[in-house]
């Protein structure tokens, strides 16, 4: 079976087959998902709002309700994009803003450029760049220091899940 799942804000209609996670329709769409745990439901940097259709998903697993534990902005409707699977038709995902920063070198390319939306923290929802604002070196070491910690939180996760 094929479902018909709604990305929100861009506007988007994709299609997924049963048993693909909802990963592969941001992916598939130009959403640069930076997917730091390797889909393994630790990281959320893969964090969706199911705004439809939360009946049509799959339920949450016991790691995908831990790491949601751990974001500030997360809602009840908050699902982790790589752990989700559509299982019918009127699914509708609201993408977080900003969330989905590229990779650093291609920040780095922005540097005198201005945002064109705020850039959020995955795991905070703290705004870090705001709309508008003029991406100056010292911005980009921000970001920089940012991963870094996201990838100390993620090893710290996977050392407790070993
Ligand atoms: S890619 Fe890491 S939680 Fe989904």
């Amino acid at each position: 079976m094929t479902w018909a799942v709604r990305l929100e804000p861009i506007g988007v209609t994709a299609n997924l087959t049963d048993g693909q996670p909802l990963i592969e329709a941001l992916v598939n769409n130009g959403l640069n998902v930076l997917q730091e745990c390797g889909r393994r439901g630790m990281c959320a940097t893969c964090h969706v709002y199911i705004q439809a259709g939360m009946a049509q998903v799959s339920p949450k697993n016991r790691r995908e309700e831990r790491t949601l534990a751990l974001v500030a902005t997360a809602q009840s409707d908050s699902r982790l994009a790589c752990q989700t699977k559509v299982q019918g038709n009127g699914v509708v995902v609201q993408v977080p803003q900003g969330m989905y920063v590229d990779a650093m070198t291609d920040i780095e390319a922005l540097i005198g450029r201005r945002t064109e939306q705020d850039l959020v923290h995955p795991l905070t929802g703290e705004v870090l760049v705001e709309t508008g604002k003029l991406i100056t070196r010292s911005i980009v070491n921000q970001l920089q220091a940012t991963r870094t910690q996201v990838s100390e939180y993620l090893n710290q996760t996977r050392e407790a899940n070993l």
